[in-house]
Parts: structure tokens; sequence; C-alpha cells
């Protein structure tokens, strides 16, 4: 057993029919089978899911509807699921049939397994009509094997007027940059790695697959110019990746 960061590297780079595979796994934990090793996750979702109520205030109203996309089938979704139930929101899901399986059938959950944007019936009956979206941990992989832009425009599509949509957990690969270049960077990946070395860092290289700055602010700059909010945030800093990890906020007016 490596590194915690070995283990991570393991669950990097997931296609969503990989998520598919892996939600059938059973020799994999509910973390693992979402793409997380247990030391990132297990006993920090509670602070994670705090974190996405602090962005997401409608949540904490009565009777919403709440689209979550690619809630996966760990610890996150119970908790939204349960509050859920409490408020008298009705939520609707979007992932895999495999991954929705291992969550709860309720009267106020619809699932659509389907890969988004491609699932016309959730358009058809919800266009404008959504007041919160929740994206968790999920762009990265749509950055690789989808199109970002479609799948911002077509979650934007969703949303209703005054409503909110967290596209959250983006890892972006400036930022660890400019972490693992500062003096608090090295000291956490020598404490963290157990080493002398210092981080591997490259400026002025072609990273294919990672998101960087350029893509979150050009998410940010395409939902402004499309007539929304959008805000960039830090996570709250005892959230397991919150020195290269962010999350973006938008709002329709
Ligand atoms: C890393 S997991 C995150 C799960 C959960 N949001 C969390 O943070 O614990 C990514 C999830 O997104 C799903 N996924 C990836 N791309 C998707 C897409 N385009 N539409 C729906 N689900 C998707 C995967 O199947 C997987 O369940």
């Amino acid at each position: 057993m490596g590194s915690a960061d070995d283990q991570y590297r393991k669950f990097a780079d997931l296609t969503f029919e990989d998520f598919q595979r892996m939600a059938q796994d059973d020799s994999l934990s509910p973390y693992e089978k979402t793409g997380s090793p247990d030391s990132y996750r297990k006993g920090k979702e509670g602070v994670t899911f705090q974190s996405i109520l602090s962005n997401l205030p409608l949540l904490n109203e009565q009777g919403k509807t709440v689209l979550e996309v690619g809630p996966g089938c760990s610890d996150l979704p119970r908790l939204l699921i349960n509050l859920c139930r409490e408020r008298g929101h009705k939520l609707l899901l979007v992932d895999s049939e495999e991954m929705l399986a291992h969550l709860p059938e309720e009267n106020f959950i619809r699932k659509f397994p389907a890969y988004f944007p491609q699932c016309e019936s959730i358009f058809t009956d919800y266009a404008a009509k959504v007041d919160i979206v929740i994206i968790y941990s999920v762009l990265h992989y749509v950055f690789v094997e989808g199109n970002v832009w479609d799948f911002l425009d077509r979650s934007l599509e969703l949303l209703a007027e005054g409503g909110e949509m967290l596209v959250g957990d983006i890892p972006n690969v400036s930022k660890r940059r400019r972490f693992f270049s500062s003096a608090r960077g090295v000291k956490f990946h020598q404490q963290f790695m157990n080493t002398q070395d210092l981080p591997e860092v490259h400026f002025n290289r072609l990273e294919r697959h990672r998101i960087d700055d350029a893509v979150i602010l050009g998410l940010i700059a395409r939902a402004r110019n499309q007539g929304y909010e959008a805000y960039l945030l830090p996570q709250p800093p005892d959230l397991p990746m919150a020195n290269r990890r962010e999350d973006v906020l938008i709002r329709r007016p």
C-alpha cells in the first residue's frame, strides 16, 4: 500500500464507463467506487456537505427542486437525500444506472440513468425549473471525455430564475503549481510524502487533460456573458484537497 497520493493516482483519469464498472465491484468501498481513496473522503463527507450547504442557501428553504449531476454513491448523496426529505424538496439525480442503483428509491427522488447532458427527458420536464444544481467533483472527468462548454450551457438551461448552481471540487493545475512553488507547499509535500525531495512543479508545459485557470475563468466568463452571475470560491481549508481545488458558484438573477 503506497502513500495517499499514490492511492489517489490509482483513481485519476477515470471515465464514465470506469465508474460504471467500479459501481458494480463489491471489493471497493463506497468512496473507492466514486473514485476517492478512503483516506481522502472517509469521515470527511460531513465537512464537505457543510461547505456545499453554505454555498447554496436555497437548500435550507422548503419545497425546492434540486438536481445533482454525478452524485456517486458514498455518504454525500445520502446526506443530500436526508436534507431533501426534511425540507420537502424534489430531488433529481443523473448518473449511470449502476451508480444510481446504490441510492434509495423514495417518492421525492427521480433518477435519470444517463451521461449528462445526454438525457432529453430532463430538459423536456425541467428546463428553467430547477432551483439548485449540484455538480461536485465531476467537471474534471467531463473535461477529459465530454464537452465542458456544452455541459455548462445545458446545466444553465435547467436553472430557474433566482436559482443557484455549485460546480464544486474542481482540480486546478495552476492553483496546484502556485501552492507547490510556495514555502508552505514545499513543507506540506515533504511532510505528506515523508521526504526531503522538492515537489515536482512545471511551468510553461502542456498539461493535456488538466483544468487550469484559463478553463475555470473561461467558464465563469461564459456564464456571465449568458446573463448569469458567476464567482470563483476557495474551499474551506479543512477539505482534503483545498490547496489545489476550488469551487464555482453560479446564480441566475
Ligand atoms: C468522483 S465521482 C463524484 C461523486 C460525488 N459527486 C462526490 O463528490 O462524492 C464522479 C461521479 O460523476 C459521475 N459522472 C461523471 N460524468 C458524468 C456525466 N457527464 N453525467 C452524469 N454523471 C457523471 C460518475 O459516474 C461518478 O459517479
